[in-house]
């Protein structure tokens, strides 16, 4: 049985957009979150899943550590609301120390649930954030709904690239469009304002060009990103109105043009 058959819109929600990449800690975490904010703050109706089920992140970068999601009558799952967007992360519902190690059917349950049991209501965007890799819960997402498109965040040298390839391809192998890729992290402005490199120039930009794939956006490292996600305010909150901010309102106009 061909296993896409499976496959069903979720109620409500018009597009789906996955966040993924090759390579752990690039930064998916962080732009599917801002990318979220951003889009609300645009005033779409937006919702994130956190489908990273072996380390989710976004309860902690959203500043909802301890927040339970409840259940009504019909045992469907409310999200949780936080800054205007509807989340749900299996970190909810287990503790943060206990690492989910699911595999197979269990996976596929916990997914099928983020998918049927959640209220998610009507939706602009659910943003999808996958975990590193190429593995079950990518696969299991593009079998189980149908994904408007995927974002590939990725660092500027051949080590991330390599890896990104190989997200690059699952997706290809899956039929889920790719929208384009983020390239993150890829220089620090210095207090003289130099532009400082943090990773070596690879071969991102060839690969983009051969391969016809659209660059959404070059964010540079800024500090603050790093410390809002620590205290659970995004930067969108938190630094309204600066270029922090301001770059993923730009990221989100590219999303909504590239997902149309
Ligand atoms: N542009 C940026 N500027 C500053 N810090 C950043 C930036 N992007 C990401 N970070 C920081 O880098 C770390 C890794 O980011 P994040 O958790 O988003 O990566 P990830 O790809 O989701 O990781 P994982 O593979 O573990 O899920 C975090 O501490 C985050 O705050
Ligand atoms: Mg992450």
């Amino acid at each position: 049985m061909n296993p896409f058959l499976q496959q069903a819109p979720i109620e409500g929600v018009k597009k789906i957009i996955a966040v993924g990449s090759g390579k752990g800690g690039v930064g998916k975490s962080t732009v599917a979150v801002n990318l979220a904010m951003a889009l609300q703050k645009r005033g779409m109706k937006v919702g994130l899943l956190d489908a990273d089920i072996y380390g989710p992140s976004i309860p902690r970068m959203l500043g909802a550590l301890t927040a339970k999601p409840e259940v009504n009558d019909d045992k469907k799952i409310i999200p949780v609301t936080r800054y205007g967007v509807k989340t749900m992360s299996l970190g909810y519902l287990v503790e943060e120390s206990q690492a989910a190690v699911w595999r197979g059917p269990m996976l596929f349950k916990a997914m099928d649930q983020f998918f049927r049991d959640v209220l998610w209501g009507e939706l602009d965007y659910l943003i999808i954030d996958l975990p590193p890799g190429t593995g079950d819960v990518g696969l299991t997402m593009a079998q189980k709904v149908p994904v408007t498109g995927a974002i590939v965040v990725v660092t500027p040298q051949n080590i991330a690239l390599a890896d990104a390839k190989k997200a690059i391809d699952m997706f290809d192998r899956t039929n889920v469009r790719l929208l384009g890729i983020v390239e993150n992290m890829s220089y620090y402005t210095s207090q003289t304002g130099e532009k400082v490199q943090l990773f070596p120039q690879g071969e991102l930009d060839a690969y983009l060009d051969t391969k016809k794939i659209k660059k959404l956006a070059q964010l540079p490292f800024y500090p603050d990103i790093g410390m809002s996600a620590e205290a659970g305010v995004p930067v969108l909150e938190s630094h309204s109105g600066d270029e922090e901010a301001e770059m993923f309102l730009r990221l989100a106009d590219q999303v909504r043009d590239v997902s149309n």
